[in-house]
């Protein structure tokens, strides 16, 4: 018994070090600026769910119901995004998912747009930090595109294209709301 124990810990030690050459070894321009587009989105996909939950006024069924479907696509997305990163060779955010929020450049400081407003004029404040953090992503995302087509990998560049496309269009949304 106390040989296997023994084997079971030199193999469990070997693997930790492995993992850790791993790290360093395998981040690549791709997988750095999808980790961004990773942080950005889900900072993003936070903050919209929070303002699911605190959005009032005359317009709260249509941006109560709008912020869910932003919120639930973006869910599906920051896990097609992390995947890609693992498929990729590199662990995502292996320091933590408080690195990952934190380095979100709009949504990461966990703050409200509607903090010390009411009804409609809260509403409209969440709307045009929901469009900055929006336009935040769509940053990363053609960051990451530029990388990836730089890098020959056309399999990043179609993730990345569509998630410009995408938060274009809720871009275009949330605006037309303001308007
Ligand atoms: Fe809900």
């Amino acid at each position: 018994m106390a040989g296997k124990s023994s084997t079971a810990k030199k193999t469990l030690s070997v693997s930790a070090v492995t993992a850790g050459k791993a790290v360093s070894i395998q981040q690549t321009a791709v997988t750095k600026s999808l980790h961004a587009l990773l942080s950005e989105s889900y900072a993003l996909m936070l903050l919209t769910h929070h303002y699911h939950w605190n959005v009032e006024g005359p317009h709260f069924i249509s941006l109560h119901t709008l912020f869910e479907q932003q919120y639930t696509e973006l869910f599906a997305a920051v896990d097609i995004i992390a995947e890609r990163i693992r498929a990729l060779g590199a662990p995502a955010f292996p320091e933590g998912y408080g690195a990952m929020l934190q380095s979100a450049s709009v949504a990461g400081d966990g703050k409200s747009a509607g903090k010390g407003l009411t009804g409609a004029e809260a509403a409209r404040a969440m709307v045009k930090h929901l469009i900055k953090a929006h336009e935040a992503v769509i940053s990363a995302a053609k960051k990451a595109r530029k990388a990836a087509e730089n890098a020959g990998d056309d399999e990043s560049v179609d993730l990345t294209v569509q998630r410009v496309t995408l938060h274009q269009k809720n871009v275009w949304m949330l605006k037309s709301i303001l308007a």
